[in-house]
């Protein structure tokens, strides 16, 4: 078993030689230490969140001209309480640090998104990350709050308080989400319909904690192969390491870590509901041999059953549709079980 095998060798102090499974290149460049950084502009939202009109613009603005050429940008002053962010930092560090045993009881199961998983082969790859995750449902729908349950199905007292702290931060990265949607749709200038608010108000969002261990031969790995991320938009924060690059202009560009900012990206879904206008684009995750990273990453995902399409208003503008309509379920199992990026994928990008 590849998982259990990966993750013992994680949880060993001198890595010593990088195993074949996660090996990616033989001559993988080292170039990414000096590549350009992305223009990923860092979008105010104090006053878009205080109806302020002006800054609406400017801001929708910013988010218009990111979102047509790479899909990434980063929200400042968006109303989630730093403490709240560092609790979930801390607690999602204190989650990997546990022994493997501990961790190995929240395992994800064959099929699932959910749980525990080590460097497992995953849907992007035949090759191995190099890297550890924790990930779990969160929604607001019914009486069951689903992050504390998925703590709580495994009893210990520590972790049912890591469950309270990601409650409170999935339930505040749903909120800056619907704010999200309502920026986004601003921007593809068909407002005033809440259309993607509404579509995404009983959402059921996977909230992914990602950890790079250190490495030393990162010339090798890949923390995340290359990959699109399938979802509407991902929510992402990183700790102060980088290692985030994207693909834009034929080459790889790097994100690195801004003060207080999230990263914001479009996936694949929200590229088909703005018909085709917002990007997607393909990213992956580079380690190091000098310190471990963090990133928790929180995915919006619409409720499986829903017809996704486009506003209207959009495809009337357009003069037509992009892509079919499609749902949520469908295409999550098209990604999980056809959908591979391996060593040629690069060429069909460039
Ligand atoms: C991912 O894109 O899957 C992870 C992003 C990150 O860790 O920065
Ligand atoms: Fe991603």
């Amino acid at each position: 078993d590849k998982t259990m095998d990966s993750s013992l060798f994680f949880n060993q102090e001198d890595h010593g030689n990088i195993p074949e499974q996660f090996i990616w290149s033989k001559d993988q460049d080292d170039s990414h230490t000096t590549i350009e950084v992305l223009d990923a502009p860092i979008v105010d939202l104090q006053d878009f969140f205080k109806h302020d009109k002006k800054a609406t613009l400017h801001a929708a603005n910013l988010v218009k001209k990111s979102c047509l050429s790479h899909g990434f940008f980063q929200v400042v002053n968006h109303g989630i309480d730093p403490s709240l962010v560092a609790m979930a930092d801390e607690y999602g560090r204190a989650f990997f640090k546990l022994p493997i045993t501990e961790k190995m009881k929240y395992k994800k199961k064959e099929g699932s998104v959910v749980g525990f998983a080590s460097a497992h082969a995953n849907r992007f790859s035949k090759k191995l990350p190099w890297k550890e995750m924790l990930s779990f449902e969160y929604h607001e729908n019914g009486p069951n709050e689903a992050a504390v349950d998925f703590f709580n199905s495994v009893s210990s007292r520590q972790l049912k308080e890591t469950g309270l702290i990601y409650q409170k931060y999935c339930k505040s990265m749903k909120k800056l989400a619907l704010k999200i949607f309502e920026l986004l749709e601003i921007s593809l200038d068909v407002d005033g319909h809440k259309y993607y608010k509404e579509l995404f108000e009983d959402c059921i969002s996977i909230m992914r904690c990602n950890y790079y261990p250190r490495c030393n031969q990162p010339n090798l790995t890949n923390g995340v192969g290359p990959h699109c991320d399938p979802t509407t938009i991902t929510i992402l924060y990183q700790d102060e390491v980088g290692g985030l690059e994207v693909f834009f202009d034929n080459k790889w560009k790097s994100v690195p870590p801004h003060p207080n900012a999230l990263v914001i990206n479009i996936g694949d879904t929200f590229q088909a509901l703005s018909n085709g206008k917002y990007r997607s684009c393909l990213h992956r995750v580079m380690v190091n041999s000098y310190k471990p990273r963090l990133s928790l990453a929180f995915f919006v995902c619409p409720r499986g059953d829903k017809v996704l399409k486009p506003p209207q208003k959009l495809v009337e503008k357009d003069g037509g549709r992009e892509y079919p309509d499609f749902k949520w379920e469908e295409f999550l199992y098209f990604t999980q079980n056809h959908y591979r990026v391996d060593e040629d994928t690069l060429e069909q990008f460039t």
